[in-house]
């Protein structure tokens, strides 16, 4: 049984994405960071700044198990990648990798006042492309299908998913 997983760096739109193309599957949503808040009573930011990201990726491993046991569109956070045994559960999935222009996911991060991110927060402009570039390849070597977001609009980039989804998963089928 394998999943729809986003997977890409911060501001990329696997949020946004994950619940209208769960929609249109007519199929659950789970946003890892929203499951996350929740379990861990706090926001992201007060969790790094209180505990540290290593216990923050330990949570964030530890719901990957759990949520990958069932069916479903999931939006991952865009560090959720980079612990080996979550690499190892990602490669039996359907990943897809929402990837963008490093100037405009900066941008996109920085406006976004409701929800702030611990990495954004501690690194300039020049780190967070350092770590996207880091990041990249790994991404990369995860994805069944790379979709550059940056100038696309939302239904475009579900329409390119669904088009592929019923290409190479008979699992998934579109009901719209
Ligand atoms: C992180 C991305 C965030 C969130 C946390 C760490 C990262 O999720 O999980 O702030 O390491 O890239 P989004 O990619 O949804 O912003």
């Amino acid at each position: 049984m394998t999943s729809l997983v986003l997977i890409g760096f911060m501001g990329a739109g696997k949020t946004t994405i994950s619940k209208k193309l769960a929609a249109r599957l007519d199929q659950p949503v789970i946003d890892m960071d929203d499951y996350l808040v929740q379990q861990l009573g706090c926001s992201i930011e007060q969790y790094f700044a209180t505990f540290g990201e290593a216990a923050f990726r330990d949570h964030e491993t530890a719901l990957l198990k759990t949520i990958l046991q069932k069916k479903a569109v999931i939006a991952t956070g865009g560090g959720v990648v980079l612990q080996k045994e979550n690499q190892e559960l990602l490669k039996q999935q359907q990943v897809i990798y929402l990837k963008g222009e490093a100037d405009i996911l900066i941008e996109r991060i920085r406006q976004d006042q409701t929800n702030i991110r611990p990495l954004a927060l501690k690194n300039s402009d020049t780190k967070l492309r350092e770590i996207m570039w880091e990041r990249e390849k790994i991404y990369k070597s995860l994805a069944k299908i790379t979709i550059d977001t940056s100038k696309k609009l939302p239904d475009e980039i579900i329409t390119e998913i669904i088009k592929w989804v019923e290409n190479n998963d008979e699992n998934w089928v579109s009901r719209s």
